[in-house]
């Protein structure tokens, strides 16, 4: 039988501990604010690493007497289901002592004490978990009411809190956004001096319109906190010592270009290390041609990108390509309009349309794709020629 040595690289679930690479200083910061029970607003580009850094403090930066919640709102489309995924996080914080079923049953009688608007339970199917049931059908008056025991729980019991809403921007695309704003303000307010909430996104201008408009309802209520790339040396340091696992050398020039490639995005950078990793034989070396070879391949793979291209317009499809052969800046010069035959009036309605629906976002004057595997696809067919 072949001996397997477990793949260190992963790039399709959140990672913690053993998996987790750098962010010492982000790391930092955030317990930081937990430690002080202050809100967090944390945003960066995509598969970046929000989600992986708040896993990474909750589980390895974090007292115990901190009660823990971490929900993703991504797919809520209503008040009643933001409702449950938020009651699903109340219920994740309380249940950190429900190892057994003699343990769980006192606690159901010393929580429903302190929820005085809800029906506590218990649901035994292999490990004991807690049912809440609200008593309001009125989901913000049930929102507030449930976060209002939850703090009257833990001021009795002396503990504190830190509760992650990740995509938390999803918020404003719901119906009734400003009521809801509302709510949470009420809670984040109430909340003083028992814990933090952490607000995660990647619609950096949503999510600060949120926080820093004078007439909403979030204004002024937490701590900005925007979140790079990973350090490319600390990244690649990292890298190398498990790829040795196998005794395989990683090149540094190479993986300086797979992280410019990948516009430093994480999950893209785990991926390719992820099947370099996978195919690598013992004593070989990752030089720049192998990683170029590697990343090419894995872009060829990704099917779905054909079908997006050809959602966009004709003068779209061009200004996508010009981004790209441009490197995102000086998009407007007379010989590239030329050689993509659209004029500069064609070109500018295509690019707002392009920010607008979040394919592509400007920082420091450059234009980046949300999407790097769009990016690099589109690169690749540019050169096809
Ligand atoms: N510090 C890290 N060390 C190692 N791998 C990481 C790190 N941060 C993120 N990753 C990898 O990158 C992937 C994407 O990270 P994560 O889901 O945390 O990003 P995100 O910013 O929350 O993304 P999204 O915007 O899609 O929610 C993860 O699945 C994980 O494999
Ligand atoms: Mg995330």
């Amino acid at each position: 039988m072949i001996k397997r040595i477990r793949n260190p690289f992963k790039f399709d679930e959140e990672v913690a501990g053993e998996f987790f690479c750098g962010r010492e200083n982000d790391i930092d910061e955030l317990s930081d604010h937990i430690f002080n029970n202050t809100n967090i607003i944390m945003f960066s580009k995509r598969r970046i690493g929000k989600s992986s850094l708040i896993k990474e403090v909750l589980e390895n930066h974090t007292e115990k007497k901190v009660l823990q919640a971490h929900v993703d709102i991504y797919s809520v489309s209503n008040t009643r289901e933001l409702f449950t995924k938020l009651q699903d996080g109340i219920k994740m914080s309380l249940s950190y002592e429900l190892t057994t079923i003699e343990k769980a049953s006192i606690m159901v009688n010393d929580i429903q004490e302190y929820f005085k608007n809800s029906k506590i339970s218990m649901v035994i199917s292999g490990t004991p978990e807690l049912k809440i049931e609200a008593g309001d059908k009125n989901y913000y008056i049930a929102i507030e009411n449930l976060f209002s025991d939850y703090f009257n729980y833990l001021r009795a019991k002396n503990l504190t809190f830190v509760f992650a809403i990740d995509e938390f921007q999803k918020i404003v695309s719901l119906p009734d956004f400003e009521k809801i704003e509302e709510t949470l303000r009420t809670i984040a307010i109430k909340r003083k001096g028992l814990g933090s909430f952490v607000f995660t996104g990647s619609k950096r201008n949503i999510l600060l319109g949120m926080f820093n408009e004078v007439s909403r309802a979030f204004f002024k209520l937490g701590s900005e906190m925007p979140l790079s790339p990973l350090d490319p040396d600390t990244f690649y340091d990292w890298a190398l010592l498990r790829f040795q696992r196998k005794n395989i050398f990683l090149d540094r020039t190479a993986f300086r270009h797979l992280y410019d490639e990948a516009d430093g995005e994480t999950r893209f950078i785990q991926q390719v290390c992820h099947d370099l990793f996978r195919k690598g034989k013992d004593a070989s070396v990752i030089e720049y041609s192998i990683m170029e070879e590697e990343i090419n391949q894995l872009i060829s793979k990704k099917s779905y990108i054909a079908q997006l291209f050809n959602k966009y317009t004709v003068p779209q499809q061009n200004a996508l390509k010009i981004i790209v052969s441009c490197n995102g800046s000086e998009i407007y010069g007379k010989e590239i309009l030329e050689e993509y035959s659209i004029t500069k009036t064609s070109l500018q309605s295509a690019m707002k349309a392009l920010l607008k629906e979040n394919t592509l976002f400007k920082e420091d004057g450059v234009y980046i794709f949300e999407d790097v595997e769009f990016k690099l696809w589109i690169k690749k067919e540019i050169k096809k020629g």
